[in-house]
């Protein structure tokens, strides 16, 4: 059997403790999982297998049992994600009106490699998704809760300027 090695040191001391301190509160933690869960991401961002080892041993579930809720729900992230998330809709809708070149472009633009997830700076995440749900406005991009319609290829460079920009506002 793989041995994993695990880096306890790379949580945060101050949000562990906040989190101990929302497990301890709770009646039944083992019931209340997927609660725990999104306190630890709403602290952390993501969960990383240290954190699920932590909840685990803290709630008493198996690790297993805690790295399975975690990889079934996509609302929890087992990688850390940019500022803004682009999402690419590659549902049917969107897929047939050319949301392939808009995520190879944002690919490009991004100067993000075919496997990778985040840009270098973490200020951009890049997925693609399944049918978001605004199929009359396809193809459709999505950053954060923002969704961009009928969506064009040329628009890529724009919309990514934007977001730069409000990263640099923000700075
Ligand atoms: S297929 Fe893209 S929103 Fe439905």
């Amino acid at each position: 059997m793989p041995h994993i090695e695990f880096d306890m040191s790379i949580l945060d001391p101050a949000l562990l403790q906040e989190l101990d301190e929302f497990i301890e509160v709770q009646e039944f933690p083992q019931e209340s999982i997927i609660a725990i869960l999104h306190k630890a991401q709403e602290l952390f961002l993501w969960l990383p297998r240290e954190l699920q080892l932590h909840i685990a041993r803290k709630t008493d579930l198996p690790a297993a049992r805690i790295h399975g809720i975690v990889s079934f729900y996509s609302f929890f992230l087992e990688e850390p994600n940019g500022k803004y998330t682009v999402s690419v809709c590659m549902g049917t809708a969107c897929f047939v009106k050319g949301a392939q070149p808009i995520l190879d472009e944002f690919r490009k633009q991004l100067g993000m490699g075919p496997k990778d997830k985040i840009t270098k700076d973490g200020v951009f995440s890049l997925n693609d998704v399944r049918c978001i749900g605004a199929c009359g406005l396809a193809p459709v991009v999505r950053v954060n809760e923002k969704i961009y319609g009928h969506f064009k290829v040329e628009q890529v460079k724009e919309v990514i300027q934007h977001y730069r920009e409000l990263e640099e506002q923000a700075q």
